[in-house]
């Protein structure tokens, strides 16, 4: 019905546009030769001269083309009034508008022929791992380290969108998060800071290329600001509350990096961050980042979290949520309806500046200009272009590449893995192994469904022949998603299908297991208070163990899972996330030795969900470990405080080796650090050195370990190489509690190796 409704809307809209508009030559013709950021400050500026108080609080207004993808559906007679909105003008930006060229065009042509000035609008689209052509979780590709690999996929998924007319993504998400029960870890860096800002520059970099007014790139979004990671318990849209020090050396960073690497557009979020709503809170968006950082582009809230800063028990009505966000910071309403309905008035009665008004519509006019939306608003529309571009071989090669690449070996004793092409009798068991969706992940909104390989498809393309296939059990109750908003039942009760796998089992050399999470059951919205084996997936895991144990256990999923009785009695783990199109293809290379994995973990995996918050940078305490352990010290009486897999954790089919950890000062406070790595093994690999730092005594206690660098390397086996790894300032200070950043003489202690546990030590004395 309501896609009908669209259907009808749009089919008007292509058939009825007239162009009524005055000023859209003029401003095209001044327009094309915009060049610097001066010029467009001018053409800015005389823009805004023209417009009326509700034409520029239009720009502040964002509506979804379809309405009920990514959030709560608003009445449906507000289809209607959106339509009207763009013909005056009171709509700034679209999302959701997937649907390609055709789509924007018309949308378009009513802002830019119908409206008074003919301002062009913005399509915005959560472009999170891929458009069309759907990539690994941005989890699973963290786990590739591979930051050039990371930039080069993003640039194919902005080059993919921008063909179907998209000129901005709500990506990337940067909220560091230590907590696995939090749905959205899936569609983040991980846990740690450092990491988190190199992939954030690559997805920013990525995303907007050199030039956002090429027809391949588009505006990028740092999100959620701030600390939506953060929420209590992990439950999702839950209360924030951090300190001073957590905000500035762990939630901060990855931000202001994609600050400093250009990023056009922020969003806030939907929590509170210490009582006061990150849509409404002006020292994240006023002081931070656009006084401190000096932040030039525009802040778009989170959908409808304006006026949910009324829930929050902040704003007692929408009017004061628009106030108070527009005094905060936040320059675009997404799908509140706050700003287009109450900043007016707001404004007639100078509650709010018109210059916070003007403000806001310069930085969001900037990036329009900048994106080339004003010399040719349909220069994102060409239907030629779409058809050439969607789905390129080129953006295939890369999904595979990189979901090999984001594969994490965890267990691989007496050599199951690889496994053997000839002469080994292999079963494959599990619902995910022949599921067409799982693997495409929660963000795939423009993807088609059904689209992914399976691992069914993958081994048996791989090697020929057919192979013997057990479903074991359903994961989630046949039929029972439900589209818009998607929600599944998983299958707790039904083990009917045990018997025809173990019976497969009992009969097999090597039994492959694939098991894990729904793509429904990690991203937004998709909390769990468990996060082991959905369903009866372990009690098909322990079945088929009492008569076979070797079993390799793939786990595809969007989080860290507990799964303390695999890891105690399964030889063979691999974590293969949901790595989009490509999954099957790229499970079976692996599984198959042909591609010898190199996936660190990005996040830490707990022995059980007691333990979380667990991360790997944590603090000492007064009363760590001691050798005697006895009763008073940090720890749980029933749980070691160790993970089962540390941050930075994986494992390879060659083995490697580090020595002569190497420490020099060089001039102005550098640190060189230096180490000898071998491939001990006896096939080709690759291997992610880390180095960690511990500062030892500060003014604000610093973490046991903290990331500072890290090189992706490929050896031969038997070669050695020396890696490098330079410390300067920036490596070696942190934020105090005034938000200021120090570097503080003292001893260091240095730690370098293939994971946060690494044992090579050395240390250094910081004058
Ligand atoms: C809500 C999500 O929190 C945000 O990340 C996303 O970009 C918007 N919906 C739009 O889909």
């Amino acid at each position: 019905m309501k896609k009908y409704l669209v259907y009808v809307l749009l089919t008007g809209i292509i058939y009825s546009c007239k162009n009524t508009n005055e000023n859209i030559t003029e401003l095209k013709e001044s327009s094309s030769q915009i060049k610097t950021n001066d010029d467009i400050d001018k053409k800015v500026n005389n823009l805004l001269a023209k417009m009326t108080l509700e034409e520029k609080i239009g720009q502040m207004n964002q509506y979804s083309g379809f309405w009920d993808v990514t959030g709560p559906s608003p009445e449906k007679e507000e289809a209607a009034i959106k339509y009207e909105h763009i013909k005056k003008g009171y709509v700034g930006s679209m999302l959701n508008v997937k649907e390609g060229v055709a789509h924007v065009r018309a949308i378009q042509k009513i802002a830019v022929e119908e409206s008074r000035l003919g301002i062009p609008i913005i399509f915005a689209f959560d472009v999170i791992h891929g458009f069309k052509t759907i990539g690994p979780i941005p989890i699973a590709e963290s786990a590739s380290w591979d930051i050039e690999a990371i930039k080069k996929l993003t640039q194919n998924a902005a080059e993919e969108a921008a063909a179907y007319g998209i000129n901005w993504t709500f990506a990337p998400m940067v909220d560091i998060s230590r907590d696995a029960r939090w749905g959205r870890v899936m569609e983040g860096g991980g846990e740690d800071p450092y990491l988190g800002s190199k992939i954030a520059v690559a997805r920013v970099s990525g995303f907007q290329g050199d030039d956002l007014g090429a027809t391949n790139t588009i505006a990028a979004c740092a999100k959620h600001f701030a600390a939506y990671g953060f929420s209590e318990s992990g439950r999702e849209y839950n209360t924030v509350d951090v300190g001073t020090s957590t905000l500035n050396n762990i939630v901060f960073p990855p931000f202001k990096a994609a600050t400093e690497a250009g990023v056009k557009t922020f969003m806030n979020g939907f929590n509170e961050l210490n009582g006061i709503p990150a849509t409404g809170n002006a020292y994240l968006q006023r002081d931070v980042l656009k006084g401190d950082w000096g932040f030039q582009g525009f802040v778009v809230s989170d959908w409808a979290s304006m006026k949910e800063m009324v829930a929050h028990g902040y704003a007692k009505d929408k009017k004061e949520a628009s106030e108070l966000a527009v005094k905060a910071g936040s320059d675009m309403d997404m799908e509140s309806y706050a700003y287009v309905n109450e900043l007016a008035d707001l404004v007639k009665e100078g509650i709010v500046e018109e210059s916070l008004i003007d403000d806001a519509v310069k930085r969001i006019l900037r990036v329009k200009f900048e994106l080339g939306l004003f010399e040719d608003p349909y220069k994102y529309c060409d239907e030629q272009r779409q058809k050439e571009v969607s789905g390129k071989q080129e953006f295939i090669d890369g999904i595979l590449d990189m979901a090999k690449k984001s594969i994490v070996l965890l267990k691989n004793e007496n050599n199951l893995l690889p496994l053997k092409k000839k002469n080994q009798k292999i079963a494959l068991i599990g619902a995910l192994a022949n599921d067409k969706t799982s693997p495409l992940g929660n963000w795939r909104l423009a993807g088609e469904p059904e689209t992914a390989v399976t691992v069914l498809e993958g081994m048996e393309k791989y090697t020929g022949n057919s192979l013997n296939y057990a479903k074991g059990a359903d994961l989630v109750i046949p039929n029972s998603e439900i589209e818009m908003p998607i929600e599944i039942a998983v299958n707790e009760t039904d083990k009917s299908d045990f018997t025809e796998a173990i019976a497969l089992a009992k009969k097999s050399d090597v039994v492959v297991m694939v098991l894990g999470e729904h793509a429904f059951q990690s991203g937004e919205a998709r909390s769990r208070s468990n996060i082991g084996l959905p369903g009866v997936q372990q009690q098909l895991l322990e079945a088929v163990y009492k008569v076979n144990k070797n079993i390799v256990l793939v786990l595809t999923n969007g989080r860290p899972l507990t799964i303390p009785w695999a890891d105690e009695n399964i030889p063979a783990i691999v974590e293969a996330w949901q790595l989009g199109m490509q999954s099957g293809n790229a499970i079976a290379q692996v599984l198959y030795g042909d591609y010898n994995p190199s996936g660190k973990l990005p996040m830490t995996f707990p022995r059980n969900v007691g333990q979380i918050p667990i991360y790997y940078n944590h603090k000492n305490t007064g009363r760590p470990a001691t050798v005697n352990n006895d009763v008073y010290w940090s720890h749980y009486i029933d749980v070691e405080n160790t993970p089962l897999y540390s941050f930075g954790y994986g494992l390879s089919y060659t083995t490697f080796s580090y020595a002569n950890l190497r420490v020099n000062k060089g001039g102005e406070n550098k640190i060189e650090v230096s180490v000898d790595l071998t491939n001990t093994g006896d096939v080709k690999g690759k291997e992610v050195a880390q180095l960690y730092i511990h500062d030892k005594f500060a003014s604000i206690t610093r973490p046991v370990r903290e990331l500072k660098g890290f090189e992706l390397v490929e050896l031969a086996p038997n070669e050695t190489k020396t890696i490098r790894f330079t410390l300067t300032e920036k490596e070696l200070g942190f934020y105090d509690n005034q938000a200021n950043y120090i570097v503080e003489p003292g001893e260091f202690d240095i730690y370098v190796g293939g994971n946060s546990d690494a044992k090579l030590m050395s240390n250094f004395l910081l004058e």
